[in-house]
């Protein structure tokens, strides 16, 4: 759904009922300006959505008529309103930074999965990324991985099932130059998020100049058909948008303003809306982006891809964050996990993380919210439950859940030396980063964090937990599904 088709409902319900503009969005979600906002590319959660359909479906007969006759000055405005709301604004409805695949019943305006996703979570994603060294510490546990592959020719092939903001793609792709500096690569993402597209490309050019060999791919497809970058759906693949840029020049410099001179494509095509049946992020279009130094076209001909498909054979698949904690097993195993272990090579490994809990920052969760637990699968029912869906399919896997001390990282919260101690209060910023990362990675739904904010204990929840501790951090769960050699 995109922005027009929503204030079209909105509008039709207006006309229909003969409320305002403004009355609507006060009654529905407590926002007059709900309907102005989105005219002019505000954003809003599926929680609003569902509060929005809801609030429709429910008074459709009822709300009407009292309030027209009780508020006669109303009629005219719902005339005007109705006017101006169907003059609004294409833009589809912007999504956040996650691409995160969710299944969560349709409709189901109470699920704690979609009332978490999508819409605001983007700037929580940007300042947990920044003031966490999660992304860091993931990079540097799948580069360990690089010593367990044996690429074979004509490349090594990588996959990064959601690419987020690219800083774990970029510094596992400095590692693979640091093992493999001569063999060239051929790697793939998969991001639906236009602004984590923009993110991660901005952060590429340096690595077409350390590694000239290298065809970076990305895509928005969904995880069962990234990987081959082949779209099932035929209609779908008759509106595919395949792009292939051949960079010029020999510098980091060049290279980063041809990619930047891709922003409008970027901006034109990488479009996504919200699915009306899943309440999932679904793209606008296919899109398949191609990017590799011209000077190495002759020598990488043999692993650029071409329009209709490749084959998959990874050897290596980074499935960091990959799921929302809240999905339910099945779709872990079956939507995610599955699909990318197919996509292995032989001797190809998948190493999948994801939040554990059990840290000082779960512990700021339950300060406020007692009991509350979002981590609601291990990684030992995780693949148990992908092994299931494999069956026979997952005979040469091996799922390597390994003890505890291998497969559990920490990360931290950033801060300076001094800047937590028991007898200075901690600043106000270093509260609210630690407050953003704690909801954050517990997936907090919005109206829940609304709440919570009502009140000031948030805030000394968090500064307890940081004294207490003298910091801030976090334990990931990392396991790992490979395949045998031939
Ligand atoms: C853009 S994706 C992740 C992309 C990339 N693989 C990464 O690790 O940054 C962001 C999604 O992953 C989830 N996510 C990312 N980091 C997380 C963390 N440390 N804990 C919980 N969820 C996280 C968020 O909910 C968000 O929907």
């Amino acid at each position: 759904m995109n922005a027009q088709e929503l204030l079209q409902e909105i509008s039709d319900y207006c006309r229909q009922t003969g409320l305002a503009e403004s009355t609507f969005g006060r009654r529905a979600v407590n926002d007059g300006k709900l309907a102005s906002r989105l005219r002019h590319g505000g954003r809003i959660t599926t929680e609003t959505l569902d509060r929005i359909r809801s609030f429709m479906t429910t008074n459709r007969n009822s709300v009407a008529r009292p309030a027209v006759i009780s508020r006669g000055h109303e009629a005219p405005q719902a005339i005007a309103a109705a006017r101006s709301l169907t003059a609004a604004a294409a833009a589809p409805l912007p999504i956040a930074s996650s691409s995160r695949p969710s299944s969560p019943p349709p409709g189901s305006g109470s699920d704690p999965q979609r009332n978490f996703r999508f819409f605001d979570n983007r700037q929580k994603y940007l300042l947990f990324v920044n003031t966490c060294s999660e992304k860091w510490v993931v990079a540097n546990r799948v580069s360990l991985e690089l010593h367990n592959i044996h690429p074979r020719p004509p490349a090594l092939r990588l996959f990064d099932a959601g690419v987020g903001d690219g800083t774990v793609l970029l510094r596992v792709m400095r590692a693979m130059h640091d093992r493999f500096p001569h063999t060239p690569f051929y790697a793939v993402g998969k991001e639906i998020s236009l602004e984590d597209v923009r993110l991660a490309m901005q952060k590429m050019s340096d690595r077409f100049t350390e590694h000239p060999a290298t065809v970076l791919v990305l895509t928005n497809l969904a995880y069962a058909d990234a990987p081959w970058l082949a779209v099932k759906s035929l209609s779908a693949a008759a509106s595919a948008v395949w792009h292939e840029v051949a960079l010029t020049g020999t510098s980091a410099h060049q290279f980063e303003q041809q990619i930047t001179n891709l922003v409008p494509f970027l901006n034109e095509n990488w479009k996504a809306g919200v699915s009306p049946k899943t309440g999932n992020p679904v793209y606008e279009r296919p899109v398949v982006l191609v990017v590799y130094r011209e000077d190495h076209k002759f020598l990488l001909d043999p692993i650029i891809p071409k329009p209709g498909g490749t084959i998959a054979n990874y050897d290596l698949v980074i499935a960091s964050q990959p799921y929302r904690a809240r999905a339910s097993l099945d779709f872990k195993a079956k939507r995610v996990i599955a699909p990318l272990s197919r996509a292995l090579g032989p001797g190809g490994r998948l190493i999948a993380i994801h939040s554990h809990g059990n840290d000082p920052g779960q512990e700021i969760i339950q300060r406020v919210w007692p009991g509350d637990n979002p981590f609601l699968h291990d990684r030992h029912q995780i693949m148990k439950a992908v092994k299931h869906e494999l069956g026979p399919a997952g005979r040469d896997l091996n799922f390597n859940a390994y003890a505890d001390n291998r497969s559990l990282f920490r990360y931290d919260m950033h801060t300076l030396p001094s800047e937590i101690t028991q007898e200075s209060s901690i600043g106000t910023s270093t509260l609210f980063a630690a407050w953003n990362a704690a909801i954050y990675v517990s997936q907090v739904e919005d109206h829940r964090v609304a709440e919570a904010a009502a009140d000031g204990r948030y805030l000394e929840a968090t500064a307890q937990v940081l004294q207490k501790h003298g910091g801030l951090w976090f334990f990931d769960e990392s396991y790992v599904v490979s395949r045998r050699r031939e």
